[in-house]
């Protein structure tokens, strides 16, 4: 009993000293802190909740601290940011992930989303080119005809009655990415839906693990229940990668035997032809490391495209009136039922400010994290070495520079001149987004085929919203379809 007590007295006393010996220039800290357990009390909680308290109260009180501040998690201090500008010098200045993507690294290792700023810079520009226009034009016959082949799967639920479309843009999306940047046809209905199922649960470890301070260590962490749900989930998601990888590799090695040509097409090749490419020739990849890179386009490359998909079409539904605008770009661009073409793609300009204030809405990355290496001067506040800076995504999508009408959805506020320069759904600085040009593309194929063919029916206010490495719709967002004639 006398230990437990001198425990308590020793945390407080540590805790105090710790807080009284803050430096003047520090941002300050988020009200509603407790001794010894700081800021967890209130974000333990349920992940829908967390979001509405992230998004809401702590976003506000954020906001009125100037836009910088400091959160206590246990023993650890991290700042929250919402400013816009600062947001940006912060990302310019520092490109080194923090170690809480390190509960990430046995899934994805030195992937590009997880990997040391020193690995990271060599690898990003060797796969760059694996991004360039030119290659991302050649896509365009799949992102049709899984826009096609998607359609048909949401004519199967039937007119007028409501339906969950996401589970269809989901299993659609990872088809996708297979098909495109990964080159192997991945119609296997059961391995996809076992990947969908296991890379749920995973997210959803992930936070837990983020929130339970005492979990952060490996050796606790190692004889967690979390541990154990964890490994077999990685288990599934592991052996998809690999089997997208061996389809590949013989695909690859069969062309070699008939044409003895090597891996097909010009200098700009599909990401897994560039990574085998530059370990057979260059031995710039080890085999764990193709694999990490693998696992990292599988799960970047379709879950976003996907939750921003359904929640654009739960958007679209609940705003009629900007549907019908849609829907009369789409006729006019396209006409009748032809496929999407590239040149047609810069012409849906009303589509993409759609898209864009979809994303602004709901940003579905929500928060990225930064270690920082050097002290750091924002506009009110120096930032400290060594210390964790979380920039809130979503909280530079609602900062009073998008104006008095921030919470309504508008997606003209993307046409107007004076339209705020704050878009950061795909991150910020050098380290942003290496898909983002993809995603637009095939986002704007994929809804100029649905739009085109169906009415859509939401109510996006009856949406629930959970919070995590991606943010999710996870109830309210049905929709009901209706075929145009
Ligand atoms: C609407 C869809 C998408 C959104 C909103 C999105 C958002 C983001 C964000 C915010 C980051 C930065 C993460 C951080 O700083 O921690 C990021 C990084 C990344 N994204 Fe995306 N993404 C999307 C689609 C894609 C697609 C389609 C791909 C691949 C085909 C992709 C691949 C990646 C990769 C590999 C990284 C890590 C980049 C690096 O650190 O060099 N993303 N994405």
């Amino acid at each position: 009993m006398l230990a437990v007590a001198l425990f308590f007295i020793a945390c407080a006393a540590y805790w105090w000293w710790r807080h009284k010996n803050v430096k003047a220039t520090e941002p300050p800290d988020l009200p509603g802190g407790w001794p010894i357990v700081g800021h967890l009390p209130r974000l333990l909680t349920d992940s829908c909740t967390l979001w509405n308290l992230l998004s809401n109260d702590v976003h506000q009180e954020i906001s009125g601290l100037g836009g910088v501040a400091r959160v206590t998690i246990g023993p650890r201090t991290v700042y929250l940011i919402t400013d816009p500008e600062d947001s940006l010098t912060v990302a310019a200045s520092c490109m080194e992930k923090d170690p809480y993507y390190n509960f990430a690294k046995p899934w994805l290792g030195h992937g590009l989303v997880t990997a040391k700023y020193e690995i990271w810079k060599n690898h990003r520009k060797l796969l760059n080119p694996a991004f360039s226009q030119i290659l991302l034009d050649t896509f365009m016959g799949v992102f049709n005809s899984q826009s096609r082949k998607l359609v048909n799967y949401l004519e199967n639920e039937g007119e007028k009655c409501y339906f969950d479309h996401s589970i269809h843009i989901r299993h659609n999306a990872l088809e996708t990415i297979c098909m495109t940047a990964l080159g192997v046809d991945f119609t296997d209905s059961n391995l996809n839906s076992k990947y969908v199922q296991a890379l749920e649960l995973v997210l959803k470890t992930l936070i837990e693990r983020f929130l339970k301070f005492w979990l952060h260590s490996n050796k606790t962490f190692a004889w967690s229940n979390l541990k154990k749900k964890q490994d077999s989930c990685l288990s599934i998601l592991h052996n998809v990668s690999n089997t997208v990888l061996q389809k590949r590799k013989f695909q690859i090695n069969q062309n070699m035997n008939a044409d003895k040509k090597g891996i097909p097409g010009t200098k700009f090749k599909p990401f897994i032809d560039l990574l085998l490419e530059l370990s057979y020739k260059k031995e710039v990849f080890s085999d764990k490391e193709i694999r990490d890179h693998v696992d990292t386009i599988l799960v970047a490359g379709h879950d976003t495209t996907a939750n921003v998909l359904t929640f654009t079409m739960t958007l679209l539904g609940s705003y009629p009136e900007v549907q019908e605008k849609v829907f009369a770009e789409i006729q006019e661009v396209l006409g009748g039922n032809r496929d999407v073409k590239k040149e047609h793609l810069t012409r849906l300009v009303y589509l993409e400010a759609v898209l864009k204030e979809s994303m602004r809405f709901f940003t579905i990355v929500p928060v990225i994290a930064r270690r920082l290496k050097e002290d750091i001067k924002l506009k009110n506040c120096t930032l400290s070495a060594n210390m964790t800076c979380i920039t809130f995504l979503f909280g530079i999508h609602k900062h009073p520079i998008w104006g008095e009408d921030v919470n309504e959805f508008k997606p003209e506020r993307w046409l107007a001149p004076d339209c705020p320069k704050a878009f950061a759904a795909f991150g910020l600085g050098k380290r942003n987004c290496i898909g983002k040009t993809y995603a637009m593309m095939s986002m704007k194929t994929t809804l100029a085929h649905v739009v085109r063919r169906f009415r859509i029916k939401a109510d996006h206010t009856k949406m629930r919203v959970q919070a995590g490495a991606m943010l999710k719709a996870v109830a309210g967002h049905h929709v009901s379809i209706e075929k145009r004639t």
